[in-house]
């Protein structure tokens, strides 16, 4: 059955879902990494590809920039596509200068001042909400079998991308650890919560709020490449 914002048949959509927020990027991994592919989402652009890896089924989707947006995808695919996981892969802006350009971060935990939990629950579920403890062993473990290094913390979930007091993320550094920031995954990590489902999220390093340095999507390309050969070993 579709859903508001999925048109797939139910079968369409493998337990396991990779999510970028740009729906072009879910698209160049469909063409790039999975073979068999069928597309499943058209509905506003949010475009979902399903395919096989290595012989093994996994799903990738847009989740659109936000919490509201990867609300809306997340909710939906866990509870009426009956989907196990959802990985998030996406890019984060830098807190701490020991996080380079390009590195690769598993999240610890995710940190927001976020209603989004409040509002979803109706009630206060903590400020820091957590990934899936075996996911993130799994994609650990990948990881190490690949050679690619993993930085790991807690990242600041944002609502707000533009602030007027840039310098507010080393308070936020200080006060939570959080290492990182990008807009996403406290909803997720919410979401999965509620519906006793399983989420991580791997980022890569695009940006830093200390140095000012920023990548060129050219340059993105390569830790890109290593940070999906780690997520796609959750394909089942
Ligand atoms: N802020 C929020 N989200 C981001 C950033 C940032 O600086 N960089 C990549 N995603």
């Amino acid at each position: 059955m579709p859903t508001p914002h999925i048109e797939a048949e139910h079968a369409q959509i493998a337990p396991v879902v990779l999510m970028p927020g740009d729906p072009l990027r879910a698209q160049v991994i469909a063409e790039t990494y999975l073979e068999n592919v069928i597309q499943f989402n058209t509905v506003r652009n949010m475009f979902g590809y399903t395919g096989t890896y290595k012989g093994k089924a996994i799903s990738v989707m847009g989740s659109g920039m936000g919490m509201p947006s990867i609300g809306i995808y997340s909710y939906e695919l866990f509870k009426f596509y009956d989907v196990e996981t959802i990985v998030r892969i996406g890019s984060c802006g830098a807190y701490t200068k020991d996080l380079d350009l390009y590195d690769v971060i598993l999240a610890t935990g995710a940190y927001s001042e976020s209603s989004f939990a409040d509002t979803q629950a109706g009630q206060a579920l903590g400020d820091i909400l957590y990934p899936n403890a075996e996911v993130n062993k799994i994609l650990e473990d990948a990881a190490n079998d690949l050679k690619i290094p993993l930085k790991k913390g807690i990242i600041h979930s944002s609502d707000v991308f533009y602030r007027e007091n840039f310098n507010d993320y080393e308070r936020i550094f200080q006060e939570k650890n959080a290492i990182a920031v990008e807009m996403e995954s406290f909803a997720l990590f919410h979401n999965a919560n509620v519906l006793g489902k399983k989420a991580a999220c791997l980022l890569t390093v695009s940006d830093s709020l200390v140095t000012h340095a920023a990548t060129t999507s050219e340059e993105r390309q390569n830790a890109f490449t290593q940070m999906m050969e780690v997520a796609l070993s959750l394909a089942v």
